[in-house]
């Protein structure tokens, strides 16, 4: 394993076995280490981990829309093939929020996304920069 930067997501989920499909199934994780309630995966070389709880995630529901994006929302960036990908799986599960749009255009911020729910309610920003890196 490299030390480049990484991030490390902890959430409290209801159904682990949804939340384990959602991040398998349409974002494309990888399961590395299961226990009875909790279940770590790699996401985008990123260390999530899911643990069931009994109560509703506060946490999910906190958020407000401002400017047309659920704040607050994690986030990846992702090549083309990628977001391609998970768009399309994510429209076949049902769990887009807020349709693809291009933002930030002709500015060093220039990129394409959309958003999706996990079935916890967690909002994702599934995201490809236009016309090469992000500037960071
Ligand atoms: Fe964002």
């Amino acid at each position: 394993m490299s030390l480049e930067v990484r991030a490390h997501y902890s959430l409290c989920v209801q159904d682990l076995d949804a939340a384990v499909d959602f991040y398998t199934k349409v974002l494309g994780g990888a399961p590395f280490y299961r226990q009875r309630n909790t279940c770590h995966v790699s996401l985008e070389g990123h260390h999530l981990v899911l643990h069931q709880v009994r109560s509703s995630p506060r946490w999910a529901k906190l958020g407000e829309e401002v400017s047309g994006a659920p704040i607050p929302h994690f986030g990846i960036i992702v090549d083309d093939e990628r977001y391609e990908r998970i768009l399309s799986a994510a429209s076949a599960d049902r769990s887009v929020l807020i349709a693809p749009k291009r933002r930030r255009r002709g500015t060093a911020l220039d990129h394409i996304c959309f958003f999706v729910a996990d079935p916890s309610g967690y909002p994702w920003e599934i995201k490809r920069y236009v016309g090469g890196a992000p500037p960071f």
